[in-house]
């Protein structure tokens, strides 16, 4: 049974991530989304929140109703190794993805060997990032149709408080 860790911030979850976790489903057996923590990034909102919509929307979808959503506490490799994983899957929107993922990859497989999977997303994504998101909310902007169900709303009252 192969088993993947889809790792992210998930701060939030966006169709473009959906996208990559419906192919990574379509590969492996089992498949895990970690939400984690991004040492570069400040964190709108709550692990445990981020969680919450991310099993919502992965719920709400055949092809990902079986994949589990946690928190991943302390190193991504760790992590994988708990689970049994072989992979760590990581959707590319382009040269700037691969950029920033590349040394993430290399230090992970540097620490346990583990290999990571890198997955080209839709086309249609490829302008769908969690921080352009925030930031269109931020001014008022609409994002209905870049996030599931739910999630723009949880972005906005975030944004309230
Ligand atoms: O969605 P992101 O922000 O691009 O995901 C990056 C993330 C959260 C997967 C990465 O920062 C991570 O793995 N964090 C967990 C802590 C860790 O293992 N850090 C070392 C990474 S080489």
């Amino acid at each position: 049974m192969s088993i993947a860790v889809c790792p992210g911030s998930f701060d939030p979850i966006t169709l473009g991530h959906l996208d990559i976790v419906r192919r990574t489903r379509r590969m492996f057996d089992v498949v895990v989304v970690g939400v984690a923590r991004n040492a570069a990034k400040n964190a709108l909102l709550g692990p445990e929140e981020r969680v919450e919509l991310a099993r919502a929307a992965l719920a709400a979808d055949p092809e990902t109703a079986d994949v589990r959503v946690e928190v991943v506490p302390g190193l991504l490799v760790d992590f994988c190794r708990e689970r049994g994983a072989v992979a760590v899957v990581k959707g590319l929107r382009g040269g700037a993805d691969f950029d920033s993922e590349l040394p993430m990859a290399l230090m992970n497989r540097h620490l346990t060997g583990i290999e990571t999977v890198f997955v080209p997303g839709e086309q249609r994504y490829a302008h769908v990032a969690s921080s352009l998101v925030k930031d269109v909310a931020r001014y008022g902007g609409p994002i209905d149709d870049l996030v599931p169900d739910g999630v723009a709303d949880a972005v906005r009252a975030a944004l309230r408080r």
